[in-house]
C-alpha cells in the first residue's frame, strides 16, 4: 500500500519491522578478531551445514563489476571471489559501523563506498543503478516473524537493480529444511539471545517472496541454509 505522501518508485516501508542496532555485538573488534574464524570457518558448517566455498560459487556466478553488498560482515567472500571489472564500482551497506570499517579495509582495492543504513529502509542509491546485489547470511538476523514480514528488503533491492541485474544470497531457515539436533539447539540459543530472529523463516516463503519480485528464481538448500539467485525485472 502506498501512503498519500509517498514518492513514486520508492517502496513504502512504513509497515516494515524496526531494526534495533547492536553495535557491541557487531563491533569492529569482534568483526576483525572473531568473525571469520568463528562464523565463516565455524558456524556456517558446524551449525548450519553449509561450507563457505558453496557460497563463494554463488558469488562467482552472479557478482558484477557494479555491485552492492548488503550487510558485508568482514567482506570475506567478496574478497575471495573478487569483482569482474578493471573499473569496479562497489557499495557496502550495513546498519553497523564495525562491519563497514572492517569490510571496507579488506576490500580497499575496489575503492568501496560505505553506506550506513537499515536494509528495511530504501537504499540511498538511485533506481536501476547497480548490476548485482548480494545479501549473505543477513535475513536470519533481521527482525520479523517470517520471510514475508522481511520481504520489504526485496522491494528495496528490486528498486536499485538494473533490469536483468542479479540478486543473490543465503540465509539460515528454520522451516521446511533439514536440521540435526545440534542445529536445532543452536537455532534456539541464537534466537533466545536475539542474534538471530528466524524461527518463522521458511523455504516456501523465501521462494514465493522472491518469485513475486524477480525472474529466473532459483533456490537451493545446503544444510538448513537457503541459497538463491534471481534476475531483476
Ligand atoms: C551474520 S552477518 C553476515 C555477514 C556476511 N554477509 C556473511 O555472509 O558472513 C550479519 C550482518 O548483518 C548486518 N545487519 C544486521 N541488521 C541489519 C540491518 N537491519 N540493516 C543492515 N545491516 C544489518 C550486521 O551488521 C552484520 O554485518
Amino acid at each position: 500500500m502506498t501512503s498519500p505522501h509517498h514518492p513514486p518508485g520508492v517502496p513504502d516501508n512504513s509497515s516494515a519491522p524496526v531494526a534495533t542496532p547492536r553495535p557491541r555485538l557487531w563491533s569492529e573488534r569482534n568483526m576483525a578478531a572473531l568473525y571469520d574464524l568463528l562464523v565463516v570457518h565455524g558456524t556456517y558448517w558446524a551449525m548450519w551445514g553449509v561450507r563457505w566455498p558453496v557460497i563463494a560459487e554463488l558469488y562467482r556466478a552472479n557478482v558484477s563489476g557494479n555491485h552492492l553488498e548488503l550487510a558485508p560482515g568482514t567482506g570475506y567472500l567478496l574478497n575471495r571471489v573478487g569483482m569482474p571489472s578493471e573499473t569496479p564500482r562497489l557499495h557496502l551497506l550495513d546498519l553497523h559501523e564495525g562491519p563497514l570499517e572492517v569490510s571496507a579495509r579488506r576490500l580497499a582495492r575496489f575503492q568501496p563506498v560505505k553506506l550506513q543504513g537499515d536494509v528495511f529502509q530504501p537504499f540511498p542509491l538511485a533506481e536501476d543503478s547497480v548490476d548485482s546485489v548480494a545479501a549473505g547470511m543477513m535475513l536470519h538476523c533481521l527482525p520479523g516473524d517470517s520471510i514475508t514480514a522481511k520481504a520489504v528488503v526485496f522491494d528495496n533491492v528490486a528498486r536499485v537493480l538494473t533490469p536483468g541485474g542479479r540478486f543473490f544470497g543465503c540465509t539460515v531457515l528454520a522451516r521446511d529444511v533439514p536440521m540435526n539436533w545440534f542445529g536445532r539447539l543452536s537455532l534456539r540459543k541464537v534466537n533466545d539471545k536475539q542474534v538471530f530472529c528466524n524461527l518463522g523463516d521458511s523455504l516456501a516463503d523465501l521462494r514465493s517472496e522472491l518469485e513475486k519480485r524477480f525472474d529466473d528464481v532459483s533456490v537451493t538448500v545446503h544444510g538448513s541454509v537457503g541459497l538463491w539467485q534471481a534476475s531483476a525485472r
